[in-house]
């Protein structure tokens, strides 16, 4: 393509969405919907994006200096939202004259992708001629969208739902899907020449159309597939826009090999490598990576993890900011929070809650236990009720077990400490001091049996209540 300017429009506030959040911010499958413009015409090979931004500026602005890095995406600012036509104005405003072309979309419809704009640019075709070239599509509902509208087979104009005049009008189904190609001359011509001249008092982007036919040159209407176009607008567009996104994800990541079953969740950013089985009602968020032949069960929600290969995660585990080996087995019902690395082979059971905490190869804590700030040696073994105590109210300490230590249920590590490689801890030990390699630690008092005593007791206990009734 020759030299190719996007310009993504996303000042707009989004009133329908009623939010503190600006419209282009909220998230479709894990992504801000402005991300979804930039990334398609980045895709297109469009050699630079400006992005029109207002309403949330600090916060848009912010979001794609991250996801954007090293490409070529800058802003432009609309100072008030004047209109679509506006924005492109601001837009243009900011395009090198080296520039040839110009693509204009709409920061709202996220369903677009890199190939629906680039036949878009190549529907002006070679050379240079000064045609515009409008996505369209064919819808059963209309509502609410510009419609195309055409004297004989030539576009005449693009009008907006609410100026429409006529029944006739209201029945054209070839809507205008906001993305719009055309050379930089035609456009700082068209768009300087706009007027508010609608019941909304702004300047219509959509109106460089009724330019260009009275101008006498070609308009070329792209024909998108019905999906592509639906731009969101309230909360109902946004599930609707995001269950779209959604079985395309799931679609791809099927055709590539992963056994993803419905009601699966799955972020943009997630990768999944063949024969995984993601299960219903997980959710994988953020930048997750399953390995080959890795388990995800139902209700798992893992954020930002990476499960190693033929991993498996029962139901309900609920991942943080975490790393599971190769053939690790974690739930049911377990937590790991943030910085959680667990081995490979690696065993956490039922209501185990870890934090910052690393497991060697082959480590297990089975059930109910609290390892915060540890690093836990190979083949560990941490009994149920075990707590790692790293908190003494004002700092965080770490607690150290070495391999193939063995902790004793019902203990309490009071951290800093460090228990040494083959170490064995007692049932029901407070450790507060190191336990060396191989040591046997205990801090239980002794047992002491008192035979035929229980009877006693209980008359004691009986005599005691009634002397209280009694009273
Ligand atoms: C627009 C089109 C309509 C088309 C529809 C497709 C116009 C006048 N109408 O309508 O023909 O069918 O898109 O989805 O263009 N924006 C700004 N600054 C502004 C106003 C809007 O940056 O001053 C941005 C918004 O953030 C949004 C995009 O432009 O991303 C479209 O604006 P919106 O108000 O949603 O236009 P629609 O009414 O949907
Ligand atoms: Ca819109």
């Amino acid at each position: 393509m020759a030299t190719v300017t996007a310009i993504v429009l996303a000042a707009g506030q989004g009133t329908r969405m009623k939010s503190g959040l600006s419209k282009v911010m909220h998230r479709v499958c894990g992504l801000p919907i402005v991300h979804y413009g930039v990334a398609a015409a980045l895709a297109a090979g469009c050699d630079e994006v400006v992005v029109v931004v207002g309403h949330g500026r600090a916060e848009v602005e912010a979001y794609l200096a991250r996801a954007f890095a090293g490409a070529r995406v800058r802003t432009a600012h609309q100072e008030e939202q004047r209109g679509t036509g506006d924005a492109a104005r601001v837009g243009l405003a900011a395009v090198g004259e080296d520039a040839a072309r110009v693509l204009i979309v709409n920061g709202d419809v996220p369903l677009v992708q890199g190939d629906d704009l680039r036949r878009v640019v190549e529907g002006l075709g070679g050379g240079d001629a000064l045609l515009l070239a409008l996505a369209t599509c064919m819808v059963d509902d209309p509502t609410g969208y510009g419609r195309v509208l055409r004297r004989g087979r030539s576009i005449a104009e693009v009008r907006e739902h609410r100026d429409l005049e006529s029944d006739e009008q209201h029945a054209v189904r070839e809507i205008n899907a906001g993305v719009y190609a055309g050379s930089l001359r035609f456009f700082r011509e068209a768009i300087a020449a706009l007027v508010p001249n609608n019941a909304q008092g702004e300047l219509y982007l959509t109106d460089v159309v009724a330019f260009a036919a009275r101008a006498g040159r070609q308009v070329v209407a792209v024909n998108l597939g019905a999906d592509v176009l639906a731009g969101v607008n309230d909360r109902q567009q946004l599930a609707e826009v995001e269950a779209v996104m959604q079985s395309r994800l799931v679609r791809r990541w099927r055709l590539a090999g992963a056994t993803v079953r419905d009601g699966a969740r799955l972020d943009a950013t997630v990768v999944l490598d063949r024969d995984v089985t993601i299960e219903s009602g997980a959710a994988l968020r953020g930048a997750t990576r399953v390995a080959r032949g890795a388990t995800v069960d139902v209700g798992c929600v893992l954020t930002d993890v990476e499960v190693g290969e033929e991993a498996r995660l029962k139901p309900y585990t609920v991942a943080t900011s975490a790393r599971i080996g190769a053939r690790a087995q974690i739930g049911p019902f377990a937590h790991l929070r943030p910085e959680s690395d667990v081995g490979e082979e690696a065993h956490l059971g039922n209501f185990v809650e870890t934090k910052n905490t690393s497991l060697g190869k082959g480590a297990k804590a089975n059930h109910l236990a609290y390892l915060g700030d540890g690093v836990i040696g190979d083949n560990a073994n941490v009994g149920a009720g075990t707590i790692f105590c790293n908190y003494d109210g004002v700092q965080k300490h770490t607690t150290r077990i070495g391999a193939g230590a063995f902790i004793g249920s019902d203990s309490q590590l009071v951290a800093p400490v460090t228990i040494g490689a083959g170490a064995y801890v007692g049932t029901g030990t407070t450790v507060t001091r190191d336990v060396p390699a191989e040591a046997l630690a205990l801090s239980r008092v002794k047992q002491e049996n008192k035979e035929g005593y229980a009877p006693k007791l209980r008359a004691r206990l009986l005599a005691a209540k009634q002397a209280k009734t009694a009273k």
